[in-house]
């Protein structure tokens, strides 16, 4: 590594390790709970077991015990080895995805791609690599990322799908944001074409023009990753609070609940490509409910969070008590499996129910 490289490596190591501190010990969510606004009509004589229900689900060919991904969380500092590890044990004891966080830290520094690479020591059915849209583009520092490093990117994980992540919102809060965005759409499909893309947002939602987009594109899925969860805007707010930054601390205070919300996206943003629904899931109530409306998959980064720091016990714990509640939504809508999930009546009430009277006109 060159000497100039040098600032830049700390650089990003210590956002790593701010983002995580910062999401497990400060309010970093929205007040409203979006993925209330969506209701299940009950059924009183479900006519199935409980214990017969089947979660098993089939998504880019592969299959999971569960519907569920652990989103994209870490990678590329000291903890995440940990955090990873602590992760994909979990992943693979209930058989779910799992997503590492963006790879560009190990692509430019190998000496972190453990952090990242730890999760090939587990059988995870599904396993997705991660790098962000802004390093496909010339931000006018480096030379921008290309095929070969997203292929580069796969291979460290062994993953089945590269997660493409869209984060325009987090790039304009965070004072070392990459700003430009002009070629990103291009930069996506290049991808799409040598490698399986998952297109994915980090917390604003993306709306149906670019799932069309998306999908013209042939990116193999989207995670629509809307609003609801971990705001990004949340989470520059407080960095730039713990730097004295106040341009920062009001922009990241403006900007916090901006997106769409995640149930609303999965209703815009289905063109016909599997969805994984992540942003503000919290229960296994969320997952069923995320299905219900069209999501392949739910996916949470900051429920697992907490516990991923906590230790491997404590995730076991947390994905135990979500996948109950998931069957037990099951059995009250009397699903005895995921494609009887999918067509099981919902009805969307409140805020989403306005934002989709409005987009859906
Ligand atoms: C600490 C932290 C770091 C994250 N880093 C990434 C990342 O590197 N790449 C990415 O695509 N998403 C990243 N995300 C976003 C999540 O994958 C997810 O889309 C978002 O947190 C919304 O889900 P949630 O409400 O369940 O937290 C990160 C989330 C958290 C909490």
């Amino acid at each position: 590594m060159a000497p100039q490289d040098e600032p830049d490596k700390k650089l990003i190591e210590k956002r790593k390790h701010d983002h995580i501190e910062i999401c497990a010990s400060e309010d970093v969510g929205q007040s409203y709970m979006y993925w209330d606004d969506v209701k299940f009509l009950h059924n009183p004589l479900p006519e199935v077991d409980f214990e017969e229900i089947d979660t098993s689900t089939t998504i880019f060919g592969r299959k999971l015990k569960a519907p569920i991904v652990i989103s994209a969380i870490t990678g590329g500092y000291g903890k995440a080895e940990e955090i990873n590890r602590n992760l994909a044990s979990v992943a693979e004891e209930f058989g779910l995805g799992m997503g590492v966080g963006s790879q560009r830290a190990a692509l430019e520094n190998p000496e972190v791609a453990r952090t990242y690479s730890v999760i090939k020591e587990f059988e995870i059915p599904l396993r997705i690599g991660n790098l962000g849209v802004p390093q496909l583009i010339h931000q006018g520092k480096k030379p921008p990322l290309d095929v070969g490093d997203g292929r580069r990117a796969m291979e460290m994980v062994d993953a089945h799908i590269l997660a493409v992540h869209m984060n325009y919102l987090q790039e304009i809060v965070q004072p070392e944001g990459d700003t430009k965005s002009k070629g990103g759409l291009k930069a996506l499909e290049k991808f799409a074409s040598a490698l399986p893309v998952l297109a994915k947002e980090t917390g604003a939602g993306i709306p149906k023009e670019t799932a069309l987009k998306l999908k013209k594109a042939k990116v193999k899925g989207l995670d629509v990753g809307g609003l609801g969860g971990t705001s990004f805007a949340a989470v520059e707010y407080y960095r730039a609070k713990s730097a004295g930054d106040s341009t920062r601390v009001n922009i990241g205070r403006t900007f916090w609940d901006w997106g769409i919300p995640t149930p609303v996206a999965v209703v815009v943003a289905n063109v016909g490509l599997p969805i994984i629904a992540t942003g503000g899931l919290r229960t296994g109530l969320d997952v069923a409910r995320a299905l219900s409306i069209g999501a392949s998959c739910g996916g949470m980064a900051g429920r697992f969070l907490p516990a991923a720091l906590e230790g491997r016990e404590a995730l076991v714990a947390e994905v135990s008590t979500i996948l109950d509640e998931l069957r037990a939504a099951m059995f009250l809508v009397g699903a005895k499996d995921i494609s009887e999930l999918a067509s099981a009546k919902a009805i969307m009430t409140g805020r989403s129910k306005e934002w989709l009277d409005q987009l859906t006109e």
